[in-house]
C-alpha cells in the first residue's frame, strides 16, 4: 500500500516543515499530484492585472519589513501614495457617519447623551428598514428599501428635480461590483460577435480586469493628453469602427471624473458621448465615483443621467445606462465600508430580474456598507444639530484636496523632463515622464517597463511608491506614473520635493 495511503492520506509529520518547492517534490514522489496549479487554474483569471496593487506595492510591503527589522535605507518609512486610501494616508472620518453607524452597530447608544438627536433620527430610521432592527441581519439583495429611497432623493437633489425611482437603485459592495456584475450580464457571443467593452486608456484598472476575467473584449479609446485628458468623440468613433472588425461594441465605459487623470468631463463633452452611445447603441457605464470630487474653477460636475434627461425623450427613452457611486471617495474616504450603488435607465423589465437573481446569489451588500451609503446621501440640512460640524469637516477635506491638486499639478511643472495636466478632479497626479533612452535601455536589460523601472527606483531610493503608468494603458512610446494626492499637505510637499530630486538625479545618471 502506498505510504500516505497507510497513514490514512495523513502525511508524515516532517512533511510540512519543508519549504515550498521541496514539499511539492516530496508530494509528486508520493503520488499526488495538486488539482490546481498554475496551469489548470483558471487562464482568465490568470491573465487579470490589477496595478493599483501590483509587483511595486509588493516590493514596497518587502521594504517596510525590512525597515522594521532595523536594514538602513536612505529613508525611514515607505509612503504608499499608490492607492486611493483617504484614510490609510491620515484623513479623519467624518464624525457625523461613524457617530450613525455607532449607534446602528450598539444601539444601546441610543440612550446615551453624547449623541446629537439627528444621529439618533437618522440610526432608528435605517433600524426599522433593518430585519429584526439589527444591521447584522441580511437586507434584501437589492438594498434596505428605506437606504434606496434616500438614495433616489439623492439623485434628485443633486440633478435638479430629474426623477429617480428606488427601484432603479442597487446597493452593491463598492461600485466595483456594481460595475463587475452589470458587466458580467452584458458579455456575451463568441468570436466576431463577442462583447466588445470600450474603456478609457489610461483607465482604471478595475475594468481591465473585469474584463479578462470574463473574457470580453477590451476596446481602448485613448483620452487626450495635450487637451487635458480629454475625451473626443472622434476617437470613440475610431475605436467603435476598428473594433467593428474582430468584436461586438456593445458597452462603452467612461470615468468622470477622471482616475488616473483628473479631468471632469464638460457637459458638451457629455452630450456627445450620450448622443455617440444613442447613434451607435452602446450601453453606457458611467463610473461617476469621484462626483464630490472637483477642484478647478472652471470646471463643475454633470451626472450622465442628468445630462441624459435634459436632451430629452429620443434620449432619455432609449439610452441605456447605468451610473455608480461609492462611499470610499469624495470627502468621506470610507472605502473599508464596502458602501456603493448603481442606478439604471432603460433597463429591460426581464434584465431587471436576472439582475436581482445574480445579486441574491450573494445574498446582500454588506449592511454596514448600505448604512455608510445612506449617510453619504443623506447628510445633515441647515438647521439640523449636527449640520455645522459636518459641513466644517466636509470642506476641511475638500478644501485640502483643491490645495494639493494645485500644489502637486505646480511643483511637477517646475521639474524638466515631467508634465503634469491640471488635476481638476478625483484624487490622483498622472504626469507625462521624459525617459532618456539609455533609462529605456536599462529598464530593457531588466526585463522591466521603463516607467515600472523608474518607479521601483523612486521606491528604493525614497521610499515613495507610487503606480507606473503602464499599469493603466498609455499611447505607446509615453511614460507617466499615477500619485494619490491623499498624503497631509505638509507631507505631500515633501514627497514632491523627493520625487523632484530623485528625477533629476535619474536623468542625469541616465544622460
Ligand atoms: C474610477 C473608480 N471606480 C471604481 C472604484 C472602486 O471603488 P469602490 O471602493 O467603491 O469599489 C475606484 C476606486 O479607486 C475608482 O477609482
Amino acid at each position: 500500500m502506498h505510504r500516505a495511503a497507510a497513514l490514512g492520506g495523513r502525511l508524515p509529520r516532517a512533511l510540512p516543515r519543508l519549504r515550498g518547492r521541496e514539499r511539492s517534490g516530496a508530494a509528486a514522489k508520493l503520488g499526488r499530484e495538486r488539482i490546481l496549479t498554475p496551469e489548470s487554474m483558471n487562464p482568465q483569471v490568470k491573465a487579470v492585472e490589477y496595478a493599483v496593487r501590483g509587483p511595486i506595492v509588493l516590493k514596497a510591503g518587502e521594504i517596510e519589513l525590512e525597515l522594521q527589522r532595523g536594514i538602513k535605507k536612505p529613508f525611514t518609512e515607505v509612503i504608499k501614495a499608490n492607492i486611493g486610501d483617504a484614510h490609510a494616508m491620515g484623513q479623519q472620518p467624518i464624525t457625523f457617519l461613524r457617530q450613525v453607524v455607532a449607534l446602528c452597530t450598539y444601539p444601546n447608544l441610543l440612550d446615551s447623551p453624547n449623541f446629537p438627536e439627528d444621529t439618533k433620527n437618522r440610526a432608528r430610521r435605517i433600524l426599522q428598514g433593518c430585519g429584526g432592527n439589527s444591521l447584522g441581519s441580511y437586507s434584501a439583495s437589492q438594498g434596505v428599501h428605506c437606504i434606496r429611497e434616500d438614495v433616489a432623493s439623492y439623485i434628485e437633489r443633486r440633478d435638479g428635480g430629474v426623477p429617480a425611482d428606488p427601484d432603479n437603485i442597487y446597493l452593491t459592495t463598492g461600485a466595483s461590483d456594481g460595475i463587475a456584475t452589470i458587466l458580467k450580464i452584458l458579455v456575451s457571443g463568441g468570436g466576431k460577435s463577442r462583447t466588445g467593452v470600450m474603456i478609457p486608456i489610461p483607465q482604471y484598472p478595475l475594468y481591465s480586469a473585469v474584463i479578462s476575467e470574463l473574457d470580453a473584449v477590451q476596446v481602448n479609446y485613448y483620452l487626450d493628453e495635450e487637451n487635458c485628458w480629454a475625451l473626443d468623440v472622434n476617437e470613440l468613433r475610431r475605436a467603435v469602427n476598428e473594433a467593428k472588425e474582430y468584436c461586438n461594441p456593445k458597452v462603452l465605459c467612461i470615468i468622470n471624473p477622471g482616475n488616473p487623470t483628473g479631468q471632469v468631463q464638460s457637459r458638451k463633452c457629455i452630450e456627445d458621448v450620450i448622443h455617440f452611445a444613442w447613434e451607435e447603441k452602446l450601453f453606457l457605464l458611467a463610473d461617476e465615483v469621484y462626483q464630490d470630487n472637483v477642484y478647478s474653477e472652471d470646471c463643475q460636475f454633470y451626472s450622465f443621467k442628468k445630462v441624459l434627461y435634459e436632451m430629452g425623450p429620443e434620449y432619455y427613452s432609449n439610452v441605456e445606462l447605468a451610473s455608480f457611486h461609492s462611499t470610499s471617495k469624495g470627502y468621506m474616504g470610507e472605502c473599508g465600508y464596502r458602501g456603493g450603488y448603481m442606478e439604471v435607465v432603460n433597463l429591460h423589465p426581464e434584465i431587471k430580474g436576472q439582475l436581482v437573481k445574480l445579486l441574491s446569489v450573494r445574498l446582500c451588500p454588506p449592511v454596514s456598507g448600505q448604512l455608510a451609503m445612506d449617510i453619504v446621501v443623506n447628510p445633515p440640512i441647515p438647521g439640523e444639530e449636527s449640520f455645522e460640524q459636518f459641513n466644517r469637516e466636509k470642506q476641511f477635506v475638500l478644501s485640502n484636496l483643491a490645495k494639493k491638486a494645485k500644489l502637486t499639478e505646480d511643483l511637477f511643472n517646475q521639474v524638466p523632463g515631467i508634465h503634469c495636466n491640471p488635476l481638476q478632479g478625483a484624487m490622483y497626479a498622472f504626469p507625462r515622464i521624459f525617459l532618456p533612452t539609455k533609462a529605456v535601455e536599462a529598464a530593457k536589460a531588466h526585463k522591466m517597463a521603463p516607467d515600472m523601472f523608474y518607479c521601483m527606483k523612486l521606491l528604493e531610493e525614497t521610499g515613495i511608491c507610487v503606480v507606473p503608468g503602464s499599469g493603466f494603458g498609455q499611447r505607446e512610446g509615453t511614460y507617466h506614473f499615477r500619485m494619490t494626492i491623499l498624503p497631509p499637505v505638509e507631507k505631500l510637499k515633501i514627497v514632491l520635493e523627493k520625487i523632484k530630486d530623485f528625477h533629476i538625479k535619474f536623468l542625469e545618471k541616465y544622460a
